[in-house]
């Protein structure tokens, strides 16, 4: 894990001094690629463990910073953590805090997600809030509102969301919620919490993402009572306390996504494993659509057959429609694809950022409002260019894979945040490329 990115403040290290990735193009890459597990998962199970006071043990978690972050958070609450290789041995018999600190929660939104099993377990929570990011405002509203549901009293006072449960027994009561919005994020919180409340709870309007179902599954491999996982109505029965447990994460679809793309890009023949192919519907959908097609080697192989580009009109929607978070690196592959082609971003409202650096390597795209219209043109060229967020920083390095010359890519923390090892996996691929 590179300890050396995790700072106090990780604004500290300037762009000036940050390391930059160097990366020459155009490239052909050929090969397997290995594809780690699913960040999205592992950072909603691990505060997952936090319902648990028993040893859980979590296996194919990815090395990235945001797991790092996690593991700090947990700490800090004071949870026992080991890692040994891609294991964490998690133990949170004696949770010593009930707040979350905020230098820790300011630097990973996903740390909010450790409110549902602080309250549920323990019938008390304060967690500062998110905040919003680089990607949009990214409020918590159906989150809190989903625990005011279930009984909890939640005031936010000096950015902290203090949650509590009145009553002797200080347990969440089961409810019947339906989401304004298929929010991942609100789904895992409410589900989590209703694990350990009293009676049943119904989540109308869930996410059905793939992530979500994860975490469903862990939650009953420590004996939890969910139905519906993966649909848009999940149902938990809650039940006293759960016990230990030994689980696997799935595979990252969003980094097995990216990995197809490079290969489309690059016009490469490249195989995934381990992948499960039914995650990766809608890009694989798309692929085919611009001209590339995607076997299923077997039944957790892919291998993209390279095409000649063509355009095609992307719309980001919640699971099982085109994921938000494959946008930016299929905006990369449209700027090369024949024609014009129409990315409509609907998740987030601050996610085109990636635009004016795709222009400076000369890609041909006009915004109006959440809509991109992108004109192939011939070549990219090289071109230094500065990630402004997580998949954005995945789409340049795509760029640059294919772009004529050199690019440089500043604001790698964000890439660290959820690749890991990709340069170490391009190169093996034969990509050509360094960090400076
Ligand atoms: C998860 O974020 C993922 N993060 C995101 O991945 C992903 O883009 C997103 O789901 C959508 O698929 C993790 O799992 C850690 P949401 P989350 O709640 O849970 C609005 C990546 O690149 N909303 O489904 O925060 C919200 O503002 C990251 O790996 C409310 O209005 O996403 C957004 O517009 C980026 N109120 C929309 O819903 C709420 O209370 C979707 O957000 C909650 C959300």
């Amino acid at each position: 894990m590179k300890e050396t990115y995790i700072t106090t403040n990780s604004q500290a290290l300037t762009e000036s001094d940050s390391p930059v990735l160097e990366i020459w193009g155009p490239t052909s890459l050929k090969g397997e690629v290995r594809i780690s597990g699913a960040k999205n998962s592992a950072l909603a199970i691990m505060a997952g463990t936090l319902l648990c006071s028993d040893d859980c043990r979590i296996s194919n978690v990815p090395s990235l910073m945001d797991v790092g972050r996690m593991v700090q958070i947990l700490a800090a609450l004071g949870v026992k953590i080991n890692r040994k290789q891609d294991t964490l041995e998690i133990n949170a018999t004696e949770i010593g805090q009930t707040q979350a600190p905020y230098d820790l929660v300011s630097q990973l939104r996903a740390s909010f997600f450790v409110i549902g099993p602080l309250l549920a377990r323990l019938g008390v929570a304060r967690v500062p809030l998110p905040g919003g990011c680089a990607i949009g405002a990214r409020p918590v509203d159906l989150h809190v509102r989903g625990l005011q549901a279930m009984g909890a009293e939640v005031t936010i006072e000096h950015g902290i969301v203090h949650a509590y449960v009145k009553g002797s027994s200080r347990r969440l009561k089961g409810a019947s919620i339906y989401l304004d919005y298929p929010s991942v994020g609100a789904t895992e919180t409410i589900m989590m919490a209703a694990t350990l409340a009293e009676g049943e709870t119904t989540i109308g309007n869930a996410a059905q993402e793939p992530e979500v179902e994860d975490l469903a599954n862990f939650c009953r491999s420590m004996g939890a009572k969910i139905r519906g996982a993966g649909t848009n109505t999940i149902i938990v029965s809650g039940v006293e306390r759960l016990h230990s447990t030994d689980y696997p994460i799935i595979p990252d679809r969003i980094e097995a996504g990216t990995f197809l793309v490079a290969g489309a890009i690059t016009h490469s023949p490249i195989s995934l494993y381990p992948v499960i192919p039914e995650h990766l519907s809608p890009v694989i959908a798309k692929l085919k659509e611009v001209g590339c097609n995607v076997i299923l080697e077997d039944y957790k192989r892919l291998r993209l057959v390279p095409g000649e580009l063509r355009a095609t009109d992307i719309e980001t929607l919640p699971y099982p429609g085109f994921p938000t978070d494959m946008q930016a690196q299929f905006m990369a592959l449209l700027t090369k694809s024949e024609g014009n082609s129409m990315v409509t971003e609907t998740v987030f409202e601050n996610r085109l950022r990636h635009v004016a650096e795709l222009q400076r390597m000369g890609a041909d795209i006009k915004v109006k409002g959440n809509v991109a219209v992108v004109k192939g043109v011939p070549f990219l060229s090289g071109a230094p260019v500065m990630a402004t967020d997580l998949r954005a920083s995945a789409a340049l390095v795509l760029a640059g894979l294919a772009a004529r010359g050199k690019t440089v890519v500043q604001g790698l923390h964000h890439l660290d945040r959820g690749y890991e090892n990709i340069e170490d996996k391009l190169r093996q691929l034969g990509a050509n490329l360094q960090r400076v």
